[in-house]
């Protein structure tokens, strides 16, 4: 097993306010490392499963990468499901949940292409949402992070299948940037039937791969010119 992922103060300090000890994650050089945003689900995850009867629910983790939102998950729910397409990850997930003694039923899948049958009660996704240029190198990080031209290829393809993989009553938990148009993500899910609302949000500046990409998202209007942040949104779409 690999060394324990170090993760930056924002995100510890994130994570540091939910009841329990932090999740051990594994480092691995082509996952995810849980950022702010995973942190961020993570706490809207919180709050959801606080309204539910305790283990009673199911949960879906999309684009699980490391799976600390599924190991959260798994202190709730009675069965987590954890799907991602980067074989790498679910290495890392099979890790991470031997390292904090859980079960995950890991798949390693689209979510273009998911079994039809799958849904439950609580779903949650911190999917790629960076907007990202035609040329950009493809490799399992970049998988994580490249979002399209618009940063919302996976989104929308979430967006679709959400009436789908939520039970009536359950949740869908989503988070991304606003560069990413979170309006269009929640109306999208009000024209679907959910009740929409914000669970979370934190305004952060541009990382690395942001950063890399700000001249060009500049230029497509996409960020307003010398805007060197973003804001982090949980969408929370309760299916009625
Ligand atoms: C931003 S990372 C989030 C990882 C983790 N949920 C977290 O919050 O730390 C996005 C993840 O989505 C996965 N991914 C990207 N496109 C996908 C797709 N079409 N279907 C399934 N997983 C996908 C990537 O492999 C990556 O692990």
């Amino acid at each position: 097993m690999g060394d324990a992922v170090v993760l930056d103060r924002r995100t510890h300090g994130i994570l540091g306010a939910l009841p329990g000890p932090v999740p051990q994650i594994v480092e691995h050089p082509d996952v995810y490392r849980p950022a702010v945003d995973s942190a961020l689900l993570c706490l809207g995850l919180a709050e959801e499963f606080r309204s539910r009867p305790s283990r009673l629910s199911s949960a879906i983790e999309l684009c699980a990468g490391a799976g600390l939102a599924s190991l959260y998950a798994s202190r709730w729910a009675s069965t987590v499901i954890a799907v991602d397409r980067n074989p790498a990850a679910i290495a890392a997930m099979w890790s991470n949940s031997r390292a904090n003694g859980v079960v995950l039923d890991l798949r390693c899948a689209d979510v273009n292409d998911l079994d039809c049958s799958l849904a439950a009660d609580v779903v949650l996704a911190n999917p790629p949402y960076v907007p990202t240029p035609s040329d950009a190198t493809r490799s399992a990080l970049g998988y994580a992070c490249n979002g399209g031209e618009l940063g919302r290829d996976v989104i929308d393809s979430i967006i679709e299948r959400a009436p789908i993989l939520v039970r009536p009553g359950g949740t869908l938990l989503l988070v991304q940037s606003t560069i990413s148009d979170a309006d269009r993500t929640m109306t999208a899910l009000s024209a679907l039937g959910f009740q929409v609302s914000v669970s979370h949000t934190r305004t952060i500046p541009f990382g690395p791969v942001m950063l890399g990409r700000a001249a060009w998202m500049e230029e497509r209007g996409l960020i307003a010119p010398g805007q060197r942040w973003e804001q982090l949104v949980v969408i929370r779409a309760r299916r009625r």
